[in-house]
């Protein structure tokens, strides 16, 4: 597939003076320069998708439906191809690209049905004569900003739901992984989703275009995905118009393992919940908690498979771990191995740089890790685990809800009266129990306290592009 390098306005494909170059992370190689979108384009962007609006509200749900529909079927279509330049900007294994182009489809499918499906309600009145209905209607423009570690999926469990809905769309994609968005757009086209219904506005500078999305009235919803720091900032630049926002924003996600659980699944869940896109996911385990009872027998087990782990370019036939995406990830995943190591955390695997050099970060394993640690208080988003023991139950409980994020949690036991009394204590969104993977697009993700507002997937999805509009009809 050749990459698109354009931004996508008002359905043309628009070439600017300045541009951003976007590189693979594998092999440091020269992928494409992209259009470089500022605060000017980025209005002209919104010019279009409010001018969209009207029609695209006015289209039954049955032909917007359709419409989503060969999106969908567009992404299966083209899932090598998609894929493959989906490894190429991010560095994923290219098994899991083709997974993330299918979770991305699924977006499309599942929110195809559910055009159909914003029923209104009709109310018993409480006055004589009256006729109380309510009503689901599109919220207008809508604006998502998305992230680097899913290019593709993120993007379409935004997009899918609100071209569902009825709003129209700008997005801003990462800067680091502009292509696959872009890709996206190019299929946008190719489904018939008319001119100014879908934008895109790739840049480098994502204040001055942020700026608009958050500060234009005429965007009536803001969604976005990625660092807590960041949602916080957007959070506040949207009070001024209030605009509905949905944050998915960064994790520290506990893994339990209880004296009670199957070893084996336990370490099998884990090296999903920590291995998926290399541990580059907000989702993903970042404080592994074990009962001191099976402490060793866990770790051991752990440190099997991690060593079987091939890491390599994610193009490369059996590769199970890809490259960070960039300097800052390595810095960040090193930084928090050296500090656990210099508090006095055990390595018993990894510690530093793979051999393939650039970001290429060795799978890690430390135990003794302590709340002292960065580790344990920050997302590594990275391949190094870091194991801490309990005893009971309680304090387990206390350990894995000691943080400002709650995002998704896991747990391994087999006593049914701990598995629901754990499940219903921990302060998450999403509880994974006795697996390591819980996303799918028909169930509702998303977090509680700093981890965000709001849900995308299941039919709660559709809500955060909709407004409920109540009727009242008098005699
Ligand atoms: C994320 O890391 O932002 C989302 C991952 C997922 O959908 O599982």
């Amino acid at each position: 597939m050749t990459p698109r390098d354009r931004a996508y306005v008002g359905g043309e494909w628009i070439a600017t003076d300045r541009r951003f170059a976007v590189t693979d992370p594998a092999t440091g190689e020269h992928l494409a320069d992209v259009s470089d979108a500022d605060a000017a384009l980025t209005r002209q962007a919104v010019d279009a998708a409010a001018d969209a609006w009207p029609a695209w509200r006015a289209k039954t749900a049955h032909e917007r439906a359709g419409v989503v529909r060969r999106l969908r079927a567009l992404h299966a279509e083209r899932e090598d191809e998609l894929a493959r330049l989906l490894t190429r900007e991010q560095g994923k294994p290219l098994a899991e690209a083709r997974g993330e182009i299918r979770y991305a489809a699924s977006f499309y499918e599942f929110f195809a049905e559910e055009a159909l499906r914003p029923h209104g309600e009709t109310i018993p009145s409480p006055f004589p004569g009256h006729r109380l209905l309510t009503f689901r209607q599109p919220i207008g423009v809508g604006a998502a900003i998305t992230p680097w570690n899913f290019p593709s999926a993120m993007i379409a469990r935004k997009l899918a739901p609100a071209l569902a809905a009825g709003c129209t769309f700008v997005l801003k994609p990462s800067e680091l992984t502009p292509l696959s968005a872009l890709a996206l757009a190019a299929l946008c086209e190719e489904a018939g989703v008319p001119k100014g219904v879908v934008n895109v506005v790739p840049t480098s500078e994502a204040a001055p275009v942020g700026e608009v999305l958050t500060g234009d009235a005429r965007v009536r919803a803001l969604s976005f995905t990625g660092s807590t720091a960041v949602g916080k900032r957007l959070y506040r630049a949207c009070a001024d118009t209030v605009k509905k926002v949905s944050l998915e924003l960064g994790g520290n996600a506990p893994f339990l393992v209880f004296d009670d659980a199957d070893l084996d699944a336990a370490a099998d869940g884990l090296m999903v919940a920590k291995l998926r896109n290399g541990g580059q996911t907000c989702v993903a385990a970042n404080r592994i908690l074990v009962q001191r009872s099976v402490h060793d027998a866990f770790v051991e087990r752990v440190a099997a498979r991690l060593r079987g782990v091939r890491v390599g370019p994610g193009l490369e036939e059996g590769v199970a771990l890809g490259p960070l995406v960039n300097r800052p990830s390595f810095d960040k995943v090193a930084g928090h191995v050296d500090d656990a190591r210099a508090k006095g955390a055990t390595l018993h695997l990894g510690g530093s740089a793979h051999e393939l050099g650039r970001t290429f970060y060795a799978p890690t394993l430390l135990t003794g890790v302590t709340t002292e640690m960065r580790m344990a208080n920050e997302e590594t988003f990275g391949p190094a685990l870091g194991v801490m023991a309990f005893d009971t139950e309680e304090e387990a409980i206390a350990l894995a809800n000691d943080t400002p994020a709650g995002l998704a949690a896991y747990f391994y036991a087999r006593d049914v009266g701990r598995v629901f009394r754990v499940a219903e204590a921990l302060e998450v969104g999403m509880v994974g129990v006795g697996t390591g993977l819980v996303s799918t697009a028909v169930a509702p993700f998303g977090g509680v306290k700093e981890s965000g507002l709001g849900r995308e997937g299941s039919r709660h999805g559709m809500e955060e592009w909709t407004e409920v509009k109540y009727v009242c009809l008098g005699p």
